[in-house]
């Protein structure tokens, strides 16, 4: 595990940056596994900006998003396949139909899980997955217990999540409770493994992710688990290591 400590915010996303961007260079048809919240907001503004400056090329690259809300569709603005199109997808010249999300309207989760898992094995594997970390240590919406040998999942969201959540939605009330996510085998299958964090409310997550024991209970302690896992986090949420 590669530890990267960044100043702030800003230092973080440009250093993530670097590494997405190394990786497109490189690999111009690479997969990305992408991830949402706040924590990837400044990594993608810098990846448009690269790519409005002729630095960076989309157009062979092909992404597989971590997670969604179930019942959000793709219009709602709190809706992960949105939060996607607005802030990388509509802004780079990415083809649309190379972007997956879970869709939120599947109302069978057996059919949303099938139909994923299908669409991850038919990009031939993730070769970067990007991820930020929940305040409770979760990772994509793995939510603390949920087994590692799940290849993609309907959840449902615990009180801390939604909690922490409600910042985007007009009252806690409006949060879905059950969300898709690609599950831990999933993500522990991709090639090389980026996560962000920043901020102090992150700190303990990730002290316990990368010094305490591997356990379901803070999911994001697999990651010690994986070969090539690069952890970019400021000061603040690198505090408590
Ligand atoms: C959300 C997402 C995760 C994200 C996490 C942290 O619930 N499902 O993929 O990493 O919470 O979000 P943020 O970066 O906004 O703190």
């Amino acid at each position: 595990m590669r530890l990267i400590k960044a100043i702030d915010y800003g230092d973080m996303s440009r250093k993530a940056a670097n590494i997405v961007s190394a990786q497109i260079l490189m690999k111009p048809d690479s997969v990305l596994g992408l991830a949402t919240g706040s924590s990837p907001i400044g990594l993608y503004n810098i990846l448009v900006e690269r790519y409005e400056k002729g630095d960076l090329d989309f157009s062979g690259i092909r992404t597989v998003n971590l997670d969604e809300y179930k019942g959000l569709g793709g219009d709602h603005p709190q809706s992960y396949r949105y939060f996607m199109n607005k802030y990388l997808f509509n802004r780079v010249n990415i083809p649309i139909e190379n972007t997956h999300v879970p869709n939120g309207l599947e109302e069978d989760p057996e059919k949303a899980i099938a139909d994923y898992i299908k669409i991850i094995r038919s990009l031939g594997g993730i070769d970067l997955q990007l991820l930020g970390i929940g305040n409770n240590g979760h990772i994509g919406f793995n939510e603390p217990g949920t087994p590692f040998e799940l290849e993609f999942l309907c959840v449902d969201l615990t009180d801390d999540t939604i909690e922490a959540n409600k910042r985007f939605f007009a009252s806690k009330e409006d949060v879905p409770r059950q969300a898709y996510t690609m599950g831990i085998k999933a993500i522990m299958h991709a090639k090389k493994i980026l996560l962000v964090a920043s901020g102090e409310n992150k700190a303990e997550a990730l002290a316990k992710a990368i010094y305490g024991p591997v356990t379901p209970d803070v999911p994001a302690s697999v990651l010690q688990l994986h070969n090539d896992v690069t952890i970019v986090g400021d000061e603040a949420a690198f505090s408590k290591l």
